[in-house]
Protein backbone atom coordinates (compact mmCIF):
# COMPACT_ATOMS: atom_id res chain seq x y z
CA UNK A 1 0.00 0.00 0.00
CA UNK A 2 0.78 3.73 -0.45
CA UNK A 3 2.46 5.24 3.00
CA UNK A 4 -0.31 8.16 2.69
CA UNK A 5 0.77 9.48 6.03
CA UNK A 6 3.78 11.38 4.39
CA UNK A 7 2.26 12.06 1.77
CA UNK A 8 1.43 15.95 1.99
CA UNK A 9 -1.14 17.97 -0.57
CA UNK A 10 -1.86 16.85 -3.76
CA UNK A 11 -0.33 20.10 -6.02
CA UNK A 12 -1.54 19.22 -9.19
CA UNK A 13 -4.46 17.12 -10.22
CA UNK A 14 -4.86 14.73 -12.52
CA UNK A 15 -7.30 17.07 -14.36
CA UNK A 16 -4.81 20.01 -14.23
CA UNK A 17 -2.39 17.59 -15.69
CA UNK A 18 -4.52 16.42 -18.62
CA UNK A 19 -5.25 20.69 -19.18
CA UNK A 20 -1.44 21.08 -19.35
CA UNK A 21 -1.00 18.45 -21.92
CA UNK A 22 -3.79 19.83 -23.94
CA UNK A 23 -2.04 23.02 -24.07
CA UNK A 24 1.19 22.11 -24.69
CA UNK A 25 0.53 20.10 -27.21
CA UNK A 26 -1.60 22.49 -29.08
CA UNK A 27 1.83 25.07 -29.08
CA UNK A 28 4.15 22.45 -30.20
CA UNK A 29 2.13 20.90 -32.53
CA UNK A 30 1.96 24.74 -34.11
CA UNK A 31 5.44 25.24 -34.35
CA UNK A 32 6.56 21.84 -35.37
CA UNK A 33 3.73 20.57 -37.50
CA UNK A 34 5.87 20.69 -41.22
CA UNK A 35 9.46 19.71 -39.24
CA UNK A 36 10.41 16.13 -38.63
CA UNK A 37 10.50 15.80 -34.60
CA UNK A 38 12.47 14.01 -32.31
CA UNK A 39 10.98 14.06 -28.98
CA UNK A 40 13.49 12.66 -26.43
CA UNK A 41 12.94 11.91 -23.05
CA UNK A 42 14.46 12.16 -20.18
CA UNK A 43 14.81 8.94 -18.17
CA UNK A 44 13.54 7.99 -15.75
CA UNK A 45 11.10 10.87 -14.31
CA UNK A 46 9.84 11.94 -18.10
CA UNK A 47 8.16 8.41 -19.11
CA UNK A 48 4.72 9.05 -17.88
CA UNK A 49 4.58 12.30 -19.28
CA UNK A 50 5.97 11.90 -22.26
CA UNK A 51 3.46 8.77 -22.71
CA UNK A 52 0.72 11.43 -22.65
CA UNK A 53 2.17 14.18 -24.64
CA UNK A 54 2.69 11.89 -27.50
CA UNK A 55 -0.68 10.71 -27.39
CA UNK A 56 -2.17 13.99 -27.98
CA UNK A 57 0.25 14.84 -31.07
CA UNK A 58 -1.53 14.73 -34.31
CA UNK A 59 1.48 15.16 -36.58
CA UNK A 60 4.45 12.09 -36.85
CA UNK A 61 7.35 11.97 -34.93
CA UNK A 62 10.29 10.19 -33.26
CA UNK A 63 11.16 9.31 -30.29
CA UNK A 64 14.12 8.13 -28.30
CA UNK A 65 15.42 8.49 -25.03
CA UNK A 66 18.66 9.65 -22.48
CA UNK A 67 19.16 8.07 -19.14
CA UNK A 68 20.59 10.35 -16.50
CA UNK A 69 21.12 9.96 -13.01
CA UNK A 70 21.68 12.90 -11.03
CA UNK A 71 20.16 12.44 -7.55
CA UNK A 72 22.04 9.66 -5.16
CA UNK A 73 18.47 8.57 -3.60
CA UNK A 74 18.30 11.60 -1.76
CA UNK A 75 16.09 14.73 -2.07
CA UNK A 76 18.23 17.26 -2.97
CA UNK A 77 20.48 17.33 -6.36
CA UNK A 78 24.03 15.91 -5.50
CA UNK A 79 25.09 18.03 -8.66
CA UNK A 80 26.90 15.16 -10.26
CA UNK A 81 24.95 14.26 -14.49
CA UNK A 82 25.84 11.02 -15.39
CA UNK A 83 24.56 9.39 -18.29
CA UNK A 84 23.41 6.40 -17.68
CA UNK A 85 22.04 5.49 -21.51
CA UNK A 86 22.53 7.44 -24.41
CA UNK A 87 20.61 8.06 -27.50
CA UNK A 88 20.32 5.69 -30.05
CA UNK A 89 19.64 8.78 -32.54
CA UNK A 90 22.40 10.81 -34.61
CA UNK A 91 20.25 13.93 -33.76
CA UNK A 92 22.94 16.15 -36.05
CA UNK A 93 20.30 18.55 -38.26
CA UNK A 94 17.52 17.22 -36.51
CA UNK A 95 14.32 19.52 -34.65
CA UNK A 96 14.77 18.13 -31.11
CA UNK A 97 12.94 18.73 -28.43
CA UNK A 98 13.77 17.31 -24.68
CA UNK A 99 10.92 16.03 -22.71
CA UNK A 100 11.43 16.69 -18.75
CA UNK A 101 9.46 15.92 -15.79
CA UNK A 102 10.89 19.01 -13.48
CA UNK A 103 13.52 21.88 -13.57
CA UNK A 104 14.86 22.13 -10.34
CA UNK A 105 18.61 23.11 -9.75
CA UNK A 106 18.89 23.35 -13.60
CA UNK A 107 22.07 21.13 -13.20
CA UNK A 108 20.69 18.21 -15.17
CA UNK A 109 19.19 20.33 -17.71
CA UNK A 110 22.09 22.58 -18.54
CA UNK A 111 24.28 19.63 -18.84
CA UNK A 112 22.18 18.00 -20.96
CA UNK A 113 21.38 21.11 -23.37
CA UNK A 114 25.20 21.83 -23.63
CA UNK A 115 25.70 18.56 -24.63
CA UNK A 116 23.33 18.27 -27.54
CA UNK A 117 23.87 21.04 -28.89
CA UNK A 118 27.81 20.11 -29.28
CA UNK A 119 25.95 17.54 -31.47
CA UNK A 120 24.60 20.28 -34.09
CA UNK A 121 21.12 19.64 -34.13
CA UNK A 122 18.43 22.00 -36.45
CA UNK A 123 17.10 23.24 -33.37
CA UNK A 124 17.00 22.07 -29.79
CA UNK A 125 14.26 23.22 -27.09
CA UNK A 126 13.00 21.61 -24.01
CA UNK A 127 9.48 21.27 -22.54
CA UNK A 128 8.81 19.74 -19.20
CA UNK A 129 6.31 19.57 -17.10
CA UNK A 130 7.03 21.61 -14.35
CA UNK A 131 8.94 24.20 -12.81
CA UNK A 132 10.84 25.21 -9.72
CA UNK A 133 12.23 28.63 -10.28
CA UNK A 134 13.45 29.07 -6.77
CA UNK A 135 15.92 26.42 -6.41
CA UNK A 136 17.81 27.42 -9.91
CA UNK A 137 21.52 27.04 -9.47
CA UNK A 138 21.62 27.47 -13.47
CA UNK A 139 19.81 28.80 -15.97
CA UNK A 140 18.02 26.92 -18.03
CA UNK A 141 15.12 28.42 -20.33
CA UNK A 142 12.14 26.13 -20.65
CA UNK A 143 10.44 26.54 -24.43
CA UNK A 144 6.91 24.87 -22.81
CA UNK A 145 5.85 24.52 -19.37
CA UNK A 146 3.38 23.28 -17.67
CA UNK A 147 3.35 24.28 -13.73
CA UNK A 148 5.61 26.24 -11.79
CA UNK A 149 5.88 24.66 -8.27
CA UNK A 150 7.25 25.53 -4.91
CA UNK A 151 10.38 24.37 -3.97
CA UNK A 152 9.12 21.88 -1.80
CA UNK A 153 9.86 17.55 -2.73
CA UNK A 154 7.45 16.59 -5.23
CA UNK A 155 6.23 12.70 -6.08
CA UNK A 156 4.14 11.57 -8.29
CA UNK A 157 2.92 11.43 -12.16
CA UNK A 158 7.06 9.92 -13.14
CA UNK A 159 8.42 11.58 -10.02
CA UNK A 160 9.93 9.55 -7.22
CA UNK A 161 11.43 9.31 -4.12
CA UNK A 162 14.01 6.24 -3.96
CA UNK A 163 12.12 5.00 -7.02
CA UNK A 164 8.58 4.90 -5.54
CA UNK A 165 5.70 6.52 -6.47
CA UNK A 166 6.00 7.10 -10.04
CA UNK A 167 2.63 5.69 -10.81
CA UNK A 168 0.79 8.05 -9.12
CA UNK A 169 -1.71 9.71 -11.50
CA UNK A 170 -1.74 13.13 -9.59
CA UNK A 171 1.48 15.05 -8.19
CA UNK A 172 1.45 15.37 -4.62
CA UNK A 173 3.98 17.03 -1.89
CA UNK A 174 6.24 14.63 0.35
CA UNK A 175 6.78 15.51 3.96
CA UNK A 176 9.88 14.03 4.77
P1 LIG B 1 17.97 19.40 -11.37
O1 LIG B 1 19.25 18.94 -12.03
O2 LIG B 1 18.21 19.80 -9.94
O3 LIG B 1 17.23 20.44 -12.15
O4 LIG B 1 17.05 18.14 -11.21
C1 LIG B 1 16.57 17.46 -12.26
C2 LIG B 1 16.01 16.12 -11.91
O5 LIG B 1 15.88 15.87 -10.51
C3 LIG B 1 14.61 16.04 -12.44
O6 LIG B 1 14.60 15.67 -13.77
C4 LIG B 1 13.97 15.01 -11.53
O7 LIG B 1 14.18 13.73 -12.06
C5 LIG B 1 14.69 15.19 -10.22
N1 LIG B 1 13.86 16.01 -9.30
C6 LIG B 1 13.94 17.33 -9.07
N2 LIG B 1 13.03 17.74 -8.18
C7 LIG B 1 12.33 16.63 -7.85
C8 LIG B 1 11.20 16.39 -6.97
O8 LIG B 1 10.66 17.29 -6.32
N3 LIG B 1 10.77 15.11 -6.89
C9 LIG B 1 11.35 14.09 -7.60
N4 LIG B 1 12.38 14.26 -8.45
C10 LIG B 1 12.87 15.52 -8.56
MG1 LIG C 1 14.21 13.90 -14.55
Amino acid sequence: MIDRPRMGRILVTEEDIAGAIEELAGAITRDYLHKRLLLVGVLKGSFIFLADLMRALPMEFEVDFLAVSSYGGGTTSSGTVRILKDLDTNIQDRHVLLVEDIVDSGLTLSYLMRMLKARRPASLRLCSLLDKPASRKKEVSIDYLGFTVPSEFLVGYGLDLQEKYRGLPYIATWQG
